[in-house]
């Protein structure tokens, strides 16, 4: 599920001259070299905005996660079984990982030789992969996880909490919990088992697969069969109540709430779930995952702020509130479960892709309430100069989240209404979440889906409201 792509090992010289060995393990050491005559794998998976993020020469195939956390220190201790395709030959490849400290690195058992570069953990096979191979890496590590600071000034990472923690990713969080291929474009499937302190719950991705208690602890392992974004990745930690139940079509909630955010509003919100995931389904066509939930967790206050659309169990900051959980974001983070989760964007400057689709979807579900129009909705957003500071199609890592990726986005689809039609608008939206099968798609795939499914020459649209710079006479 990613591009292939090699660098040559111009890299691999320096520390040749330094003496890394083979046997290099523990922290911060050099970085190993590449294996004579094999290329090094690329540090980076080419996005346009986070050109570190993720890695070229290989596709994750499956993460095992085998983790222990203890709140009291925060420390977080675990083995990540990596298993992965070499899309290239490799006498090295690198992981993300930021901070933690790594203890032992293996390559299908076999002891491998690691340092660390910034976030990247460099990984020197004990034999060469050829391109084809699939391998499996494992690495034993440990230390209080970050919370990191992005470009745009947001929190992301390991956050905290008064009794825990919760992991969120977006866009390069979660190499601050386990070391991966931290990019959107390698999906993966995900066993996340998590062991805590008697009492508490840990609540992640996917479905509970089994929990077990032993020695005043409990662990739980979370199953994730569907191909999983990185980013999407989470676990929360701490005191929730949990209802699961089922909807009225037998799809599996599981639903986590901290007693602290457990206000009269939250509950009735949380409570139509199944009939904003129905809605939903009416309009993008049928839910994309095995269960669905949501999470309201005691972010940190003035660190949190944001929810996010965790895979299957949006996450949300409870601390918001009341309500902590308002029906609009509720309808926004399920939304994302069709666009960015299911289908995921292949670089991080198509982000409004994400955003621009459960902004729309915000606006549709308002008039489906009776409420807001769609129209009306679009003509405030038009109105709005903060939604003209840029370009949808062209964010910076600075602004990925700013208003025109939001509100222009979705004038995007708005726009795209007017010009196909009811019909074939209702197509789009029903078809485009399904056409990359849970895989990855870019910008340039979404606009040759548009002029595929009309015929129409939809240039002149895009060059406007999704490309252009200038803001239009009129809406
Ligand atoms: N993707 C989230 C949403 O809109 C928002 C989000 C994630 C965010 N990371 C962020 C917003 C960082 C601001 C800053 O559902
Ligand atoms: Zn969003």
């Amino acid at each position: 599920m990613r591009l292939p792509a090699v660098r040559t090992p111009l890299r691999a010289a320096l520390p040749l001259l330094l003496g890394c060995c083979l046997s290099c393990s523990g922290g911060a050491g050099a970085v190993p070299s590449a294996l004579p005559g094999f290329p090094a794998g690329v540090p980076g998976a080419g996005d346009r905005l986070f050109p570190r993020a993720g890695n070229g020469g290989y596709d994750v195939t499956h993460y095992g996660l085998d983790l222990r956390y203890d709140p009291g220190p925060g420390e977080l201790t675990g083995t990540a079984r990596i298993s992965a395709t070499a899309t290239a030959d490799l006498g090295r490849l690198d992981l993300d990982l930021a901070g933690l400290t790594v203890h032992r690195v293996a390559v299908d058992g076999k002891p491998a030789g690691q340092g660390r570069d910034g976030t990247e953990l460099v990984v020197r096979p004990p034999r060469p992969i050829t391109r084809g191979a699939r391998f499996e890496i494992t690495v034993r590590y440990s230390g209080v996880p970050k919370l990191l600071t992005d470009p745009d000034g947001s929190h992301e990472g390991w956050f905290r909490t008064g009794d825990g923690a919760v992991a969120l990713g977006e866009p390069v969080g979660s190499m601050a919990w386990f070391p991966g291929n931290d990019h959107p474009s390698d999906k993966a499937t995900y066993d996340i088992t998590v062991s805590v302190p008697a009492g508490l719950t840990v609540v992640s991705n996917g479905e509970l697969a089994g929990r077990s208690s032993a020695g005043g602890r409990t662990a739980f392992h979370w199953r994730t069969t569907e191909p999983m974004a990185t980013y999407l990745a989470t676990v929360a930690i701490g005191h929730y109540t949990v209802t699961r139940s089922r909807t009225p079509g037998g799809l599996p909630l599981y639903v986590a709430v901290d007693p602290r955010s457990d206000d009269p509003g939250t509950a009735a919100a949380l409570r139509r779930i199944p009939e904003i995931l129905a809605w939903e389904s009416g309009v993008f066509g049928p839910y994309p995952f095995a269960s669905a939930g949501a999470i309201v967790a005691r972010l940190p206050t003035g660190r949190g702020g944001y929810a996010l659309e965790t895979q299957n169990r949006p996450v949300f900051p409870g601390d918001d509130g009341p309500p902590a959980v308002a029906v609009g974001t509720l309808v926004h983070e399920l939304s994302h479960q069709w666009f960015g989760d299911w289908t995921t964007p292949a670089d991080w400057q198509d982000i409004w892709l994400n955003e621009g689709f459960a902004t729309y979807a915000e606006w549709l579900w308002q008039q489906h309430e009776g409420g807001r129009s769609v129209a009306r909705s679009a003509a405030s957003a038009f109105a709005d100069p903060a939604d003209w500071a840029f370009p949808p199609a062209s964010p910076t890592a600075a602004h990925l989240f700013d208003a025109p990726v939001y509100d222009r986005g979705a004038l995007v689809l708005y726009e795209l209404h007017r010009a196909l039609g009811d019909r074939a608008f209702a197509t789009l939206l029903r078809t485009w979440p399904a056409a990359h099968r849970g895989g990855n798609a870019s910008t340039a795939e979404f606009t040759a889906f548009c002029a595929h499914l009309t015929g129409k020459d939809l240039t002149p649209l895009f060059a406007t409201w999704l490309y252009g710079k200038a803001k239009p006479a009129r809406l």
